[in-house]
């Protein structure tokens, strides 16, 4: 399916573990022909690089439309009045929460999330942490009514997958599927079938 005449889609990828989610979720959204912009944090390019090694993290950037820097406060996603579908943070760290969740725009992307919720536009943390302190709980509760969506990173397994790839291709589908895009393929919940 594509997905033509859409507003692009604003991708921040930070530090915490997950970036193999950020490679499937820019994938499918490749195939779908939706246009994503990305902004990766210091930390995330480090994590990325660690975790999905240079060849992933060279594909992610490349399937990019646009890259911006996390420390350039004048680029496109800085202003309210940028047209952008919808921005998610996957994976979102606990400092970046934080950040979005208290107004601290330290950076490009916690200056997007601000405008993304001022603007009362689609914003999508993908947090992922274990466990949880009570600053990390109260973080997702005050984004929460600021108006952001919190969407833990925490995949099921009723799909079966067979690898991780398989797993985190799920996870990033239903994701997909959350912003209101259809992901054709994607294995849907059919009821238990007896054997
Ligand atoms: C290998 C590695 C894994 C990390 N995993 C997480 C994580 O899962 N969640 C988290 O909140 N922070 C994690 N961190 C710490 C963050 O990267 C760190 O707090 C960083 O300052 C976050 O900056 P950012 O939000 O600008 O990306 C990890 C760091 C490293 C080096």
């Amino acid at each position: 399916m594509k997905n033509k005449g859409g507003e692009p889609i604003l991708l921040a990828v930070t530090g915490a573990s997950g970036a193999i989610y950020s490679l499937n979720f820019m994938k499918i959204l490749k195939d779908l022909g939706q246009e994503v912009h990305l902004i990766v944090s210091e930390a995330g390019e480090l994590v990325s690089r660690l975790e999905i090694k240079e060849d992933g993290y060279q594909a992610m950037i490349q399937m990019a439309h646009t890259v911006y820097k996390a420390d350039d406060l004048a680029a496109a996603p800085a202003s309210g009045s940028s047209r952008w579908q919808a921005m998610v943070i996957l994976p979102c760290t606990m400092g970046t929460l934080a950040s979005i969740a208290h107004g601290f725009s330290q950076n490009l992307i916690h200056r997007a999330a601000d405008c993304f919720l001022k603007e009362r536009r689609p914003l999508v943390l993908v947090p992922r942490e274990a466990p949880l302190n009570r600053n990390h709980l109260r973080n997702m509760l005050l984004a929460e009514e600021a108006g952001a969506s919190i969407y833990p990173a925490m995949p099921g397994f009723y799909s079966q997958p067979k690898d991780i790839d398989e797993m985190a291709s799920f996870f990033a589908g239903r994701l997909v599927e959350f912003l209101g895009l259809r992901v054709d393929g994607l294995k849907r919940w059919d009821g238990i079938i007896e054997r």
